[in-house]
């Protein structure tokens, strides 16, 4: 979500709470259930003093208001719910499917206040420990519709994948998660279909048809703080960040058990450092595509330069795409252009003030020849795309 440089950090989470509930109550923009329960207790934290003083214990980049929604989780799910386990959606505790419209009722905000006044320590000690991470498997199934148009016309040969700031590893999937809109039409084929997300096109225009991945030979993954998808307290807190619908809950389990499958690796490092390692690895020759969701927004516009220079140097020995699913412009004095350098329309940045949602930018670097565009704005968690790229 981006910073507006106005508004106090709390302001900013209760502004960001706002956003958020509209986003997930925008029927055009998601399934008829998802995010109903979410939406609600996003304004029932907006509208509340205590959550506020939860915010402020930390700083804004740690995203406050989902780290509390994900604490607020992860005790529910422990089974130490009293009355707010029952306004959630009760496939997650009992197997059954009670849409949150159901039981939702006007003591819903009175119950999430005494919940969080009761369990105010608990709360402050995950938000600390703890990072909002949701990795959803959507975004892998974008990232594929962008590597799949960049090379279209690309020689067939196999390519190498650095997912960076990877978090779970689930970025590492790129090649083998499948993407079809919500009428069941494929918009990228995998050649090794392991897995498929579906998802809403928006607008006019849509990626062109047949659509078909590269090959993925290598696979690379890095983190600064990698969480451990093998630690079940871990992934208890990695499925307390989901949001609470049973679609979202069922793509992403699918997406861990394939990535524990495949033995993936997420390495502890910073980008900068570790990418020449991994690209010193490669037969010479061997394109490379990085992709990084929600990473970059978060690196200094001195860091984007010099992430954008590394870039560029491996692309003068071998043909490099950067994919880049962020929020449109990276929070900052300048902030009218995306993580890659593309200064945005003032449409682009006027809807940004009013919702939330991403862009995928793709940067080529290949036979002397740099590319840089914005191929769709997007759903921040992948519930609807809007192609836009020509
Ligand atoms: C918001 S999470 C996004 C995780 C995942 N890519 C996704 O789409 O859900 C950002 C991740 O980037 C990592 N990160 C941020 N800056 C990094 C850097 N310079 N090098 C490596 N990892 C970084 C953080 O540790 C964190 O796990």
């Amino acid at each position: 979500m981006e910073s507006n440089s106005e508004q106090t950090p709390l302001e900013n989470q209760i502004s960001m709470c706002e956003l958020l509930a509209t986003m997930l109550e925008d029927a055009s923009h998601s399934d008829s259930q998802e995010g109903f329960f979410m939406a609600a207790l996003m304004r029932a934290f907006a509208s509340d003093s205590f959550a506020h003083r939860l915010f402020e214990s930390q700083p804004v980049i740690k995203q406050p208001a989902l780290l509390l929604a994900a604490a607020v989780k992860y005790i529910v799910d422990q089974g130490d719910s009293e009355d707010l386990g029952k306004y959630y959606p009760k496939y997650l505790l009992s197997g059954d499917v009670i849409s949150p419209e159901q039981v939702l009722d006007d003591n819903f905000p009175v119950v999430v206040q005494a919940f969080l006044v009761k369990h105010e320590v608990k709360l402050r000690s995950l938000m600390e420990a703890h990072w909002y991470q949701c990795n959803p498997p959507q975004r892998v199934a974008q990232l594929a519709v962008g590597l799949a148009y960049v090379t279209q016309d690309w020689p067939d040969e196999p390519m190498a994948h650095i997912d960076v700031g990877s978090a779970t590893g689930i970025g590492t999937l790129l090649g083998l998660v499948e993407f079809i809109d919500k009428d069941g039409a494929t918009i990228v084929k995998a050649r090794d279909p392991q897995t498929c997300v579906s998802t809403l096109l928006l607008g006019d225009k849509r990626p062109p048809a047949d659509l078909v991945l590269p090959e993925i030979k290598e696979r690379f993954a890095l983190d600064l703080d990698p969480p451990d998808i093998h630690d079940e307290k871990m992934l208890a807190w990695l499925r307390a960040c989901i949001l609470p619908d049973v679609d979202s809950i069922k793509r992403w389990n699918k997406a861990i058990e394939l990535t524990k499958e495949k033995g993936v690796r997420v390495q502890k490092g910073n980008a900068m450092d570790l990418i020449p390692v991994f690209e010193a690895k490669l037969p010479p020759g061997r394109p490379l595509v990085l992709t990084d969701t929600y990473v970059s927004l978060f690196m200094t516009e001195d860091q984007l330069v010099t992430f954008r220079e590394l870039l560029a140097v491996i692309g003068k020995r071998r043909p490099v795409i950067w994919l880049s699913i962020n929020a449109p412009m990276p929070p900052g004095p300048v902030g009218d252009h995306t993580t890659s350098g593309i200064v945005l329309d003032d449409s682009v940045i006027a809807r940004e003030k009013k919702e939330s949602f991403a862009t995928l930018t793709a940067t080529t670097w290949r036979n002397g020849i740099h590319t840089n565009e914005v191929l769709a704005f997007m759903h921040p968690v992948g519930f609807w795309i809007e192609w836009i790229a020509q």
